[in-house]
Order: structure tokens, then C-alpha cells, then sequence
């Protein structure tokens, strides 16, 4: 099986393309509800562009969605739930009343089921969460899970140093990670918490045979003679990803590596499937790749996708400079990864085009972006777009008095199906408002009149390079599909490499 990352909602995705008891190990981390925005941040460019990349809107609202969710809970006919199920979040319905949370709740419940339907017998389950809504997502697991031969096995309480500043309460630096398995036969290997030299040095001196507590549990001054260190327990000291790290890649939710490891190699074995439905940036999926699992990752957002791409290509070497479908095959054959819901011709672009769903605004403009870009662009999220400008690139050059500058190539995207003239003598003029170098047009139909039109406004002359370029181009998708890509000069990466790097839990028993 090749690996594989799908674009669009997980749950649609889990219910269409994912077996039943094929996967050994689930990981999610999935949004919070904590009424917060996802922003991309950015290598040091573009610093006044940042603030309107957004990510993804982690906020919930009691709308048609929810009001299906919650009939399809109630109704009975869903076999993936039970009827404790049903029952609890009848309850809840009472007592949170039909909002925001109850919103999130029906959502994570419908979801929770179909990932319980997946897991293998032998398959583990974590649920990465906070303190949100982390008591009623555990209501959740036990109705769906401990109802039927599952077994709640630990919360783990991710501990890390955050410095920041709280009134009347204290600073909240944990996560909880909720442990399930689907039955009492899951795959677990123990991992050890390694013993400082100068623990070692002092339990080797002790005497050599079997202490046990009141509990007749062995001590740890007997298991760490095991010299693997102590059985790792439920409180996990580990740092998050700082701004400096060498493994950041700017996904503001990005969880690290080394916390993917420990899960991995504890409720895994080489070769076994790893699904994580909500994959941001992709910690999962390197993980698993770099610890010779297989996986499946999913994501709603282009953004992430874009980004798991690129660390792929970073950390493994994966040829995506072509983020596009081999027409024959259906799949990149370039690199072991299959990408699916990613548009891969004129009427899948149309049908993202024509998506409606406000948690994922502007899909189409964030794919065709970055995809013509090379994901070297920063998309501008703002509802309606920024002063006629939907993405930036920028590109070095030489100013009049020969100091080197960035400068900027502005996008503007249309999906409608009448393009006018009109359209690209507005974006010159953005060009011009701005100061920038040129701009791109990008549209979903087809537009000669507009290519004819844009040979008017002339070139862009790139002073470092010497070198002339359309300062305004028109590009339509079946253009990208037929390998157009941004052609200018040496853009500057907007998005960190990715690179292996990582917090490790120390040893706490000094
Ligand atoms: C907290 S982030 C995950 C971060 C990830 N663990 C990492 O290390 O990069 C949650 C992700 O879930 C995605 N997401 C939210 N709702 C989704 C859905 N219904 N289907 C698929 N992905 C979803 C968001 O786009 C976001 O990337």
C-alpha cells in the first residue's frame, strides 16, 4: 500500500475511502474549540502580510451541520455509535443547550465513531486535547469505546514551559493526551524514561535483587539494573516547539516530533498503519515515515497539505515540485505517496471553487496560490481579499542606488465564469498602488481576451538578474494542469525548511 494524504473533511474521507479494522494506531489533534484562528507564521518576510494568513478557524457554531450531526446521533441508525452514546450526548444537549460546544461535541462524536470502526482489534487510539472540552471528549471515548470491549488506558498529561501572563488563575501548561484501546490484546511497547548517570551510579550500588513496594510492584532501583531506565509513565516533560526550533515550520498548532515518537514506537510495530485524520502540518506522517510505518493523513485545509508536501520533500527527499495528479494514473507517481482530493483537472478545481464551508474559506485561492507558486507565496485570507490582493511572492532585487530589496509579486484570483479586460487593468492598477514588481491573475475558466489584453501593460525588469518579465500574467487552471508554474526570480521560500529536531523529556529522577 502507498502511503497517503488526503485533502478534505475527515469525516467524509474516513467514511469513503478508509477500511474497516485496517489501521493500528490513530492519533488526532484535532482543533480545540478554543475560539482562536490558526495563523501561518512565516519566514522573516512579509512581516505586514503575516497577520492575515489564517490557517483555520477553530470555532464552532449550532448550524445545519451540527443540527444533521446531532439527528444522525439521536436517530439510532448510525451502527458506529452506540447507544450510551446517544444517551450522553442526549444529555448534554440539555445541559450545554445547542451552541458552540455542543457543536464540537456532535462533530468529534461522529468522528470518534467512524475512527473506532477503523482501528484494528489490536489498534490503540490517542486523542490529543486540552482543557477545554477534554472532560466531555473523555464522556465521549468511554460511551464509544469502554461500551463495547475497549479499554481507556491512561490521560497523558503533556507538561511543557510556556511563559505567559494569566489573571486570577495560574498558567496552563499541559495538554492531555487520551489513551483508548479497542480491546485488552493491543500491541504496547514499553518505553523507558533513561536514568541520569548519577541515578544509575547510586541504584547500581544498591544490592542486586528483587525490591518490591507494599504494592508488590518492583521499585525502580531494581528495574533501572534493566539499564533501558525506568517504564515511562503518564506525565510527559517535553518541550514545545519554540520559535527558534529547527523543527518549526511555522503551523502555529505544530506538536513535535519527539512527542510522535513516543507514541509511535510504543503502540506500533515496523509496518504497522498509522492514521492521524487531522494532520496540520504533518508531525505525524514524518514521524511514521522516518519510524518505517505506513500512514494515511488527513487534512481540510490546502494549507496543510502544502506544507506536508514540502516537509516530505525537505526531510525525505520526495520529488513534489509538480503538486499535481498524473491525468493516466490518478496519482504522483514521482514519489511512494498517494495524494488524493487535491484537484487534479478542470472540474475538481470547479468543485473546490464552488465549496461552501466557512471553517475552510478561500480553499480554491490557497490551492491555486501555492501551487503555482510553489508554495513560495503568503495567501491573504481576509474575506473578500485585501485591497483587490489575494497572495504575495517576493523576489530580490536590485533598487537605484544597487541595494538589494524585496519585491513584491502580487495574486489576484477569480473562479467566476465572466473575466473582463477590466479585471487586469484593475490588478495593474493594485501593481502600481503598491509599488509592486508585477501581478499574477489567476482564474478557474480559460480567458484569451485577457492574455491578449495583459501583453499591454509590458514587462518587469528584474535589475539583479537582468532579466525582463510580464508584468502582469494570466493564468488559468488547465494552464497549471498542463505544468505552468511561477517563473520568477529566485522567490523567496516563504515557509521554513523542515528539519529533524527535537525537546527530549530529561530525567526527572535526579
Ligand atoms: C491542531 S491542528 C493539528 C496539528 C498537527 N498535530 C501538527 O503537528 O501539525 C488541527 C488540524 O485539523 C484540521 N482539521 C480541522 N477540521 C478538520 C476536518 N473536519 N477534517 C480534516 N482536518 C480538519 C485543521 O486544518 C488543522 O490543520
Amino acid at each position: 500500500m502507498k502511503n497517503k494524504i488526503y485533502y478534505g473533511d475527515n469525516l467524509d474521507i474516513l467514511r469513503n475511502y478508509i477500511e474497516t479494522e485496517s489501521i493500528d494506531l490513530c492519533y488526532i489533534d484535532p482543533p480545540f474549540n478554543s475560539k482562536r484562528n490558526y495563523n501561518q507564521i512565516y519566514n522573516n518576510v512579509g512581516d505586514e502580510d503575516k497577520a492575515s494568513a489564517k490557517a483555520f478557524v477553530d470555532t464552532w457554531t449550532w448550524d445545519d451541520m451540527a443540527i444533521q450531526g446531532l439527528n444522525e446521533i439521536l436517530g439510532g441508525t448510525n451502527k458506529n455509535l452506540t447507544a450510551q452514546c446517544a444517551d450522553l450526548i442526549n444529555g448534554l444537549t440539555s445541559v450545554l443547550g445547542k451552541g458552540s460546544l455542543l457543536a464540537y461535541l456532535v462533530s468529534m462524536t461522529l468522528r470518534i465513531a467512524e475512527i473506532y470502526r477503523v482501528l484494528k482489534p489490536t489498534g490503540s487510539f490517542y486523542l490529543h486535547c486540552d482543557s477545554t472540552a477534554g472532560h466531555y471528549l473523555k464522556l465521549v471515548l468511554d460511551s464509544l469505546f469502554c461500551k463495547r470491549g475497549g479499554v481507556f488506558r491512561n490521560e497523558i498529561v503533556w507538561c511543557y514551559r510556556k511563559w505567559s501572563v494569566t489573571q486570577n488563575q495560574f498558567v496552563s501548561n499541559h495538554d492531555n493526551i487520551f489513551f483508548y484501546t479497542k480491546s485488552d490484546n493491543n500491541i504496547f511497547n514499553t518505553q523507558y524514561l533513561p536514568l541520569s548517570e548519577g541515578t544509575l551510579k547510586r541504584w547500581k550500588g544498591k544490592k542486586q535483587q528483587a525490591v518490591f513496594d507494599s504494592n508488590g510492584k518492583r521499585l525502580a532501583s531494581n528495574l533501572a539494573e534493566d539499564s533501558k531506565g525506568v517504564p515511562m509513565f503518564d506525565w510527559w516533560e517535553m518541550s514545545i516547539i519554540n520559535p527558534a526550533a529547527k523543527e518549526r515550520l511555522g503551523y502555529e498548532t505544530q506538536k513535535p516530533e519527539k512527542l510522535l515518537e513516543r507514541i509511535i514506537n510504543a503502540s506500533s510495530n515496523e509496518g504497522d498503519l498509522i492514521l492521524d485524520a487531522y494532520c496540520g502540518c504533518g508531525t505525524t506522517v514524518a514521524v511514521a515515515q522516518k519510524l518505517n510505518r505506513k500512514w494515511i493523513g488527513i487534512d481540510i485545509t490546502y494549507r496543510s497539505i502544502s506544507l506536508i508536501l514540502k516537509r516530505l520533500q525537505d526531510n525525505f527527499g520526495y520529488d513534489f515540485t509538480q503538486a499535481i495528479i498524473d491525468k493516466e494514473t490518478q496519482q504522483l507517481s514521482s514519489a511512494p505517496v498517494e495524494i488524493n482530493g487535491v484537484p487534479k483537472d478542470f472540474a475538481s478545481a470547479k468543485a473546490l471553487a464552488e465549496r461552501i464551508d466557512d471553517r475552510t474559506r478561500k480553499e480554491f485561492e490557497k490551492w491555486i496560490i501555492l501551487t503555482y507558486s510553489k508554495n513560495r507565496a503568503i495567501v491573504n485570507e481576509t474575506k473578500g481579499g485585501d485591497k483587490g490582493i489575494d497572495g504575495i511572492a517576493y523576489m530580490p532585487d536590485r533598487d537605484d542606488k544597487g541595494e538589494i530589496i524585496n519585491k513584491k509579486a502580487l495574486f489576484s484570483v477569480k473562479s467566476s465564469k465572466t473575466l473582463t479586460p477590466s479585471m487586469i487593468n484593475e490588478l495593474n492598477g493594485v501593481v502600481e498602488r503598491e509599488g509592486a514588481a508585477c501581478g499574477i491573475f489567476l482564474c478557474l475558466y480559460p480567458a484569451p481576451n485577457l492574455v491578449k489584453a495583459s501583453k499591454a501593460f509590458g514587462n518587469y525588469h528584474n535589475n539583479l538578474i537582468n532579466k525582463d518579465y510580464p508584468k502582469i500574467q494570466v493564468v488559468c487552471v488547465d494552464d497549471i494542469f498542463q505544468g505552468a508554474v511561477m517563473e520568477l526570480p529566485n522567490v523567496v521560500h516563504v515557509v521554513k525548511k523542515a528539519e529533524q529536531h527535537g525537546g527530549e523529556q530529561k530525567s526527572l529522577l535526579d
